[in-house]
């Protein structure tokens, strides 16, 4: 199967409530920069920029500068984060991602509530799938053959959601499975692309749920493009006010890269 072409980087052991605290980050190392180029300089405006204008509505897509030394950027919150969420958590990663690729023109790092990128090379309006980070619960749903029949409804009805235009890539929803459990899905394409790649995004992302997520009670795929997530308690806003079992967890994570 194609998807074991892949290089698993490495795995991490975590049990945590990772709201705050980056989920990863991608340093191109095939695109070194110094430091006190004139690259760096434009991705230090650069950013200034995504963190000014990325919290009025959610989504920036920009450049800076001119000829080989021009950036370009993308910032966005995951739509269902309020404007003050939003704000801090791209603050948080404009700082941190130039402490963790201090000399990488193509960078790229995720949070629950933001994602924020940049590269010498433009990319916007074009999926990106190639490097993935995977999470998923260490527990096992109890009956996976009806789990399976009911997620796949579940990320076929969200996954339609966010390919109509006035919903900005962002699809929700959450189905009953027993009158005591309830299962959350949330998926969330890049506002810069159109139906199409969003559309490949979240297929790729629900395609590898086998790969690392099959029957787990909970999972996430984040991609360059794209975020789908589903867990077995409340996780989007508006929050949900139900019972939330097993909002904690031992989750695992892997990255995949071509
Ligand atoms: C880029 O820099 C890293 C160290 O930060 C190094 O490991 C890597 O080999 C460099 N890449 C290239 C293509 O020179
Ligand atoms: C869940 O299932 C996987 C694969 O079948 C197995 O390796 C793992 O140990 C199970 N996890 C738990 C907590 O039982
Ligand atoms: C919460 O769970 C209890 C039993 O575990 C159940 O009786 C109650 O109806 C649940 N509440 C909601 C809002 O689902």
């Amino acid at each position: 199967m194609a998807l074991f072409n892949y290089l698993l980087l490495f795995f991490l052991f975590l049990v945590c409530n990772c709201t705050a605290e980056h989920l990863g980050e991608f340093c191109n190392k095939d695109k070194n920069i110094s430091s006190d180029s004139p690259k760096s300089a434009n991705i230090d405006h650069l950013l200034a920029d995504l963190v000014s204008k990325t919290s009025s509505n959610g989504f920036t897509a920009t450049s800076y500068g001119v000829g080989e030394d021009r950036v370009y950027g993308l910032a966005q919150c995951r739509g269902d984060v309020s404007k003050k969420d939003c704000s801090s958590c791209i603050q948080d990663a404009a700082k941190q991602i130039r402490q963790l690729c201090p000399n990488q023109a193509d960078a790229r790092i995720w949070f629950d509530y933001c994602f924020l990128r940049y590269d010498i090379q433009n990319f916007i309006g074009e999926v990106d799938t190639a490097f993935g980070i995977f999470y998923w619960n260490v527990e096992n749903v109890t009956d996976p053959e009806t789990f399976d029949k009911d997620l796949g409804a579940l990320m076929d009805q969200v996954r339609e959601q966010a390919l109509v235009p006035k919903n900005g890539g962002l699809g929700k929803g959450k189905t009953k499975l027993t009158p005591f459990v309830t299962l959350y899905a949330l998926v969330q394409c890049t506002r810069d692309l159109s139906q199409l790649p969003c559309a490949q995004c979240l297929a790729i992302a629900v395609g590898n749920f086998p790969v690392f997520c099959e029957h787990r009670k909970g999972c996430r795929v984040l991609y360059s493009s794209c975020y789908v997530r589903y867990e077995l308690y409340p996780f989007f806003f508006p929050q949900d006010s139900s019972n939330s079992t097993g909002s904690s967890g031992k989750y695992l994570r892997a990255v995949m890269h071509p």
